[in-house]
Parts: C-alpha cells; structure tokens; sequence
C-alpha cells in the first residue's frame, strides 16, 4: 500500500476545546481543554506534525518568568503562547511508519466521514436493521450516499430506515427484502435491485450469525456457512455487472478475527468441516470461525479475478455488543459483561465505512483491515489455491441448487 492523500483544511480543523501548541523543539501537541490532558496526535486526523523553520520576520520567542515559551510580535506589540509557524506545520511520520494511519480503534465511523460528500453513491449493505450494519448505512446515509438496507425482515429495514431518517429527514434509504438462508431470495433481491438501480458503487457483506446451533437451509447446507458466507458470495456475483459498470466500485467483506481460529487447514477441510459436517461433529463456534475464514479467502480470489473493482476485507471490533450474541445465553452474558471494554457499534463500522470511502485505498484491492489500518491475516487464509478451490466448490453448490430449483444461472 503506498500512497497516502494530503489533508484537507476541512479535516484539520480542531473540535471544540482542543488547541494546537509547539513544544521547543518544534512537535506539535494538542490539548483538550475539557478534559485537561494533552496529545501528540491530532485528535481529528491522528497526525503528527512539525513546525520547522524560522519565525516570521518581525517575531522573537521569549522565555516567560514563569517558564513558558512565548512568542513576541514587534511589529504588532503582541505576545502569544502560540507559535506563530502553527499554521504551516507539516505532518511528519516516525520512520518506522510507512503509512500513515488517520483513524484507530477509537474512531467512529462518522468521524471517518468527515466532511466527505457521497451524494450520487449508491450503496448496498447486507444487515443492516441492527448492529455494525446499521451504523453503516446510517453513517453512509448521513453523508448523501443512497443506501439499500438489504434486510431479511423488510418490516425491520423499514423500522431502520425511520430511525435514520428521524435524524436526518432528507437521508435517501431504501428496504430491500434479502433471506441469506435462500438462495431464491438472494436471486429475487438482485432482480428487485436491478429494476431500480444501473450503478453500485459500494457493496458492504455485513450480515452474520455467530453461535448458531445446527441447522440446515432451505437448500440444504449448513446456516452458519450460507448465511455468513455462500449466498453473500452469490450475491456478489450476480451484481457484478453493475459493480464493474461502476468506475471506482469497492466492496467490503465484514469478515472478523475468528478467521484465526478456524478448523480449515486444507482444501479437503471444506469438504469435512463445511459443505458436510456431521451433526456430532458440529461445533457452532467453529462454523463461525469457518465462515470468517471463508469470507477472507473469498475477498482474496475476488480482488484477483475481478481487478477493476476494489474488494477488502475487514475485521470490526472484538466482542462488540450487537444483536449477534442473540442465540446463546453464555456469549450474551459474555459480550454484556465485556461491553465497557469495547468498541461501541459506531467505531464498530468505522472499519468498514473506512474501507468503503477512504480516498487513499483507491485503487488499491485484496487488503484485510483492522482498526482503520491495514493487518496481516493467517497463514491459511492466505493459501491461494484454497481461495481458488473454495471459489469452485461455492459455484457448485450453487449451480446445484440453481439447476435443481431451476430458477437462475450465474
Ligand atoms: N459483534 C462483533 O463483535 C463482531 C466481531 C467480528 C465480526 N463481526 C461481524 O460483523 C457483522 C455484523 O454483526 P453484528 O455484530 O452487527 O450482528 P447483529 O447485530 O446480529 O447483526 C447481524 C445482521 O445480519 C442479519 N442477518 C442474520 N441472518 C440473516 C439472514 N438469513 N438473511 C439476511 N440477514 C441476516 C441480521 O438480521 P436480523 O436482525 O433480521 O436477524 C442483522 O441485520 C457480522 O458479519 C459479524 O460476523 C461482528
């Protein structure tokens, strides 16, 4: 990954009660005058910068009585605390840094979106009723961009979309009705889609279920692995039309750090841990993981064979309290008790949002995010004929389906 794009002034401009100094030696640090503390990085952009060279003519910097640096102004008789070379600071990076990194885990997703204008955009998020997804597309919609909440219960996305609205009355939402538990539904989804709308400019694979017990689709395969994973990988491929029609289209698979912890060491895995497991063999944490890593391996092989579009995958926040802990009591308790430690929902979609907007990913393709930056995945998931293998098994069992259903081809 290489280049970074500058500042605008929009993005430099401090929040309310914070202030810009330089120490002596010329770094720039920020103090919040709320909470009486100081930083080195901007709290907006997370930059570091400098102030290097002369003062300007006219000006001479004092020592005051009291041992505080201040600035005199001769022509103008003034003294100040401030450095008079604070407005050419210039952003500077550790050398160990060879990207700089603007946002963290603290960042929310509408602090990514600052003073950004998506109006013309069209965005599809899967999930996006509630959770990680929701803040996405509020936080997208709140920015102009046209969001089609693809949701499995239209009555939820229309719920949703009150909610966005009540905040900003001219947000342009839209419900679409979307079961990752049916193939169909995915197939119908993408006709009503189409009907509507000719470009897609993003497209954000958020829904998920995690600790899910055993159970099968209507079309016969694992829930855990064809609503986190199959029907979002069809989905894709049957709006590739339209994200290849649209210049700079990106994609943003939600995948997650579990991808670590999947079972899935070789291609004969997918056979035995996903497309079959027996019923003893099931473990619902495991069908996750699985998942996850399957989401990574297939942003993977997508950036390759799909190079004008960019795909990334990404990892949200650990433990975040969502609705997805919903189907076992233990991880509900669990992510309750954990949830003053973690990520709130909007720094949740942070990543995502970063992924689906961030001017310098343009052109870039195949990157797994964490925290706004990017991050190794796993050994595995980085196995390229895994990727490729897992690309050919989804086609089948969805050509399977297809054909046996007889209702539509890739
Ligand atoms: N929360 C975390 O700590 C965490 C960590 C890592 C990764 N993630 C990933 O982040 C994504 C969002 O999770 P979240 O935490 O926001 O969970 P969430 O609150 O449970 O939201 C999940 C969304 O997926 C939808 N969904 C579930 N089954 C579906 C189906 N069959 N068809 C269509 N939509 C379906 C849900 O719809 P309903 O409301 O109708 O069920 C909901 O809108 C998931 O991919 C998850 O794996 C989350």
């Amino acid at each position: 990954m290489t280049s970074v794009s500058n500042d605008s002034d929009s993005e430099d401009e401090l929040p309310p009660g914070w202030e810009e100094r330089a120490t002596f030696d010329g770094k720039v640090y920020y103090i919040n005058h709320f909470k009486k503390s100081t930083q080195w990085t901007h709290p907006r952009t997370s930059s570091k910068k400098i102030v290097a060279g002369e003062l300007p003519s006219g000006w001479e910097r004092c020592t005051s009585n009291d041992g505080k640096m201040i600035f005199i102004d001769h022509l103008n008789h003034t003294t100040t605390y401030t450095d008079p070379r604070l407005a050419f600071a210039v952003e500077y990076r550790e050398p160990s840094q060879s990207v700089r990194q603007r946002f963290d885990a603290s960042s929310s997703a509408l602090a990514v979106l600052h003073g950004r204008d998506l109006k013309g955009k069209v965005a599809l998020v899967t999930g996006s009723n509630t959770g990680i997804g929701f803040e996405t597309a509020k936080s997208l919609a709140f920015h102009g961009c046209t969001v089609v909440l693809a949701c499995r219960s239209t009555k939820k996305a229309a719920e949703a979309i009150q909610r966005i609205k009540s905040q900003q009355e001219y947000a342009s939402c839209e419900a679409l009705s979307l079961d990752l538990s049916s193939l169909r539904s995915v197939k119908n989804a993408v006709e009503e889609f189409k009907k509507k709308y000719r470009l897609l400019n993003i497209l954000v694979l958020n829904a998920g279920v995690f600790a899910l017990p055993y159970s099968l689709t209507e079309d016969g395969y694992e829930t855990t692995f064809q609503v986190n994973y199959l029907s979002q990988y069809y989905l894709t491929l049957l709006l590739e039309h339209h994200l290849k029609n649209t210049s700079n289209s990106r994609i943003v698979v939600v995948a997650g750090e579990s991808h670590r912890f999947s079972s899935i060491q070789v291609i004969e895995d997918i056979h035995q841990s996903i497309l079959s497991p027996p019923v003893f063999k099931y473990w619902s944490v495991d069908a996750y993981s699985n998942s996850k890593l399957c989401n990574i391996l297939f942003a993977q092989e997508l950036a390759k064979r799909w190079p004008s579009v960019s795909v990334f995958s990404c990892h949200p926040g650990n433990m975040v309290s969502s609705d997805l802990s919903r189907y076992s009591w233990f991880y509900k308790f669990l992510f309750t008790i954990v949830r003053p430690f973690t990520k709130s929902l909007q720094q949740a979609a942070s990543t995502i949002v970063f992924c689906a907007t961030a001017p310098e990913l343009e052109r870039l393709s195949g990157i797994y995010f964490n925290n706004c930056f990017r991050c190794e995945t796993s050994n595995i998931s980085m196995d390229q004929n895994l990727a490729s293998r897992l690309w050919c098994v989804s086609q089948d069992m969805i050509m399977n389906i297809v054909q046996h259903k007889n209702f539509c081809t890739l």
